[in-house]
């Protein structure tokens, strides 16, 4: 993909957009051994040679991530071969490939997080490193304080025991329920699963929390950039060095 050159260099990491538009006019930079001088100039950083004082400029993809949160009805994998919605469609002006870190369910809504940067996706799954993942369910039946202990222990499930959870009883009443769930596993339809186990049907799942982040001030469907720090905390959680 062509792109202004400008943003190539500063994705690069050689200096902010506003240097490297400097460093072009002054005849800095060089594509494919010609100088260039204007501004305009759009490079596919993947097969130029780029060049700043004669040192080539490396082609790496810069790293995005963002903070979704996903409405009910929209599929977590990148493309559907049933042609239905993906989370991607909601990120449509997101220009890098970016995947989603884990799944959520097509009927399941909140916090996924989306990336290019495969490191950091690997390490945020990894079971070695817990992360904490935590959901509101409302569930058919009102199960009492033993029955959700069962949870908080470990269930049995078809493929295993699972961890134990954190499970807090939020609402209770006219035959349903409002639990909040944390759990650190990633099994397919897990929650659901757990509650199934339990005997209540999950009459509706919402994401709140994943790695220390919520969905404060992201509307249903919008999403964000994380900040550094965040970026940071993310990176430790997942076992990384910055
Ligand atoms: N557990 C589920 O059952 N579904 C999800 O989407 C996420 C966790």
């Amino acid at each position: 993909m062509q792109e202004r050159l400008q943003k190539i260099i500063s994705q690069a990491g050689v200096a902010s957009r506003r240097a490297a538009e400097k460093m072009i006019q002054e005849g800095r930079v060089k594509v494919n051994g010609k100088t260039v001088t204007e501004l305009g100039v759009k490079v596919d950083p993947l097969l130029a040679d780029i060049r700043v004082d004669g040192k080539k400029i490396s082609a790496r993809q810069r790293h995005v991530y963002f903070l979704l949160n996903k409405p009910k009805g929209y599929i977590s994998t990148a493309k559907d071969e049933r042609g239905r919605s993906t989370v991607l469609d909601l990120l449509s002006e997101v220009k890098e490939r970016i995947y989603p870190v884990g799944r959520l369910d097509n009927n399941t809504e909140g916090l996924l997080i989306l990336t290019n940067d495969g490191a950091l996706m690997n390490g945020l799954l990894h079971p070695k490193y817990e992360v904490e993942k935590t959901y509101v369910a409302r569930i058919a039946g009102e199960p009492d304080e033993v029955l959700l202990d069962r949870l908080r222990q470990g269930i049995r499930l078809e493929d295993g025991m699972t961890a134990p959870a954190k499970v807090r009883l939020l609402e209770q009443g006219g035959g349903q329920s409002r639990v909040e769930i944390s759990i650190h596993e990633g099994r397919n339809r897990q929650v659901r699963r757990m509650f199934a186990a339990i005997g209540s049907d999950v009459k509706a799942l919402k994401r709140v929390k994943f790695a220390g982040l919520t969905l404060e001030g992201v509307g249903r469907g919008k999403h964000r950039e994380l900040t550094a720090k965040e970026l940071s905390a993310l990176y430790r959680l997942a076992g990384l060095k910055e």
